[in-house]
């Protein structure tokens, strides 16, 4: 199989993005997930009338993968309709710190998804809490 770059990740993670549930803020994310065996798992944003239960796409793509006895990621993609793309919330970083240190964090904007910001779990969140 050939191997998966940034391009088919970012289209997987605008697919995922089209089965979000985002009813209160109309805000569609999508999420896909690279593990280190090739395989994509995507996520999406899922809201709740009780705001604070909301689940972020990446996170929603990370328990989805994890629950499913993944363990190494190489990537992550994540699609929104934002100039520039949007970044990972800091409660989205830590778990990313945590189970996908190694991996790029791929952005796009959902109307331009050519470009493609690429960054590091570890750029977007040094010096993270990781044990005890
Ligand atoms: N959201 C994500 O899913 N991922 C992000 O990186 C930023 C924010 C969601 C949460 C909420 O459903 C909506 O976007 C607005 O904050």
């Amino acid at each position: 199989m050939a191997k998966i770059g940034k391009t088919e990740l970012i289209a997987a993670a605008a697919a995922a993005r089209e089965r979000a549930v985002a009813p209160y803020s109309k805000f569609k994310v999508g999420a896909a997930l690279l593990t280190a065996t090739g395989e994509i798992i995507t996520g999406a944003n899922v809201e709740s009338v009780s705001y604070g239960l909301t689940c972020c796409a990446e996170r929603v793509a990370l328990f989805t993968a994890l629950t499913g006895g993944k363990k190494k990621f190489t990537a992550i993609a994540v699609v929104a309709r934002l100039d520039g793309g949007a970044m990972p919330c800091g409660a989205c970083r830590q778990l990313l710190a945590e189970y996908a240190p190694a991996a790029k964090v791929f952005v796009a904007d959902s109307a331009r998804l050519k470009t493609i910001r690429t960054f590091r779990v570890q750029q977007l969140l040094p010096g993270a809490f990781a044990s005890f």
